[in-house]
């Protein structure tokens, strides 16, 4: 998707030497490449049920909350450790710069929710994997999972399939 990735920025040495950082403000703030965008990840999982979007923190919450708003679901926060107020569940995991932590609350899934998991990039592809081995933990079924930007050559989108997601990506 051209028009989208024209307006994504790549920022080196952020937030570690070798890191090619892409970054999406500029695409955010640019009224036509946000609606677009968005549209796009509405598009994707239209004749699927969707009772809830899980976005992940922080830029996942941009553009899963925009989604769900868009479809009339419920948006899930997926957030690094020790943000939620109530009991949560948690998954750590492996970045392509570091190790991290996500939560959910305990019950913030309903029995057979199907449920859309949507962040702006996939690398390792480990965020997605912890996020997704979490909502299935708490019951959901993860129905797919979208992203806005892969990279494939960190093998994030294979690892997602061979746990047997359906994987959507709007440009590498
Ligand atoms: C970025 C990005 C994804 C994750 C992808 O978030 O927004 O959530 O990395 O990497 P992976 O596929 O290797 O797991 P980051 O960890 O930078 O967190 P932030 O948005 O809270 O800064
Ligand atoms: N998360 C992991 N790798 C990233 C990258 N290269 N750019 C932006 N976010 C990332």
């Amino acid at each position: 998707m051209q028009g989208i990735k024209d307006k994504i920025r790549t920022i080196p040495d952020f937030p570690k030497p070798g890191i090619l950082f892409r970054d999406i403000t500029t695409l955010l703030l640019d009224p036509q490449g946000f609606r677009k965008t968005v549209d796009e990840l509405v598009q994707i999982h239209m004749s699927s049920r969707i009772d809830k979007i899980a976005g992940i923190e922080a830029r996942g919450f941009i553009l899963g909350g925009a989604v769900a708003h868009q479809i009339g679901a419920g948006f899930l926060p997926i957030r690094k450790k020790g943000k939620l107020p109530h009991t949560t569940i948690a998954e750590d995991y492996d970045l392509e710069y570091g190790t991290d932590t996500v939560e959910i609350h305990a019950d913030a899934v309903s029995p057979g929710d199907q449920i859309l998991l949507i962040d702006d990039l996939v690398a390792t592809g480990g965020t997605a994997a912890a996020s997704i081995r979490l909502l299935e933990r708490a019951g959901a079924t993860v129905i797919g999972c979208s992203f806005v930007i892969d990279l494939p050559d960190l093998g994030g989108r294979a690892r997602l399939e061979q746990m047997g997601q359906r994987v959507q990506t709007l440009c590498a």
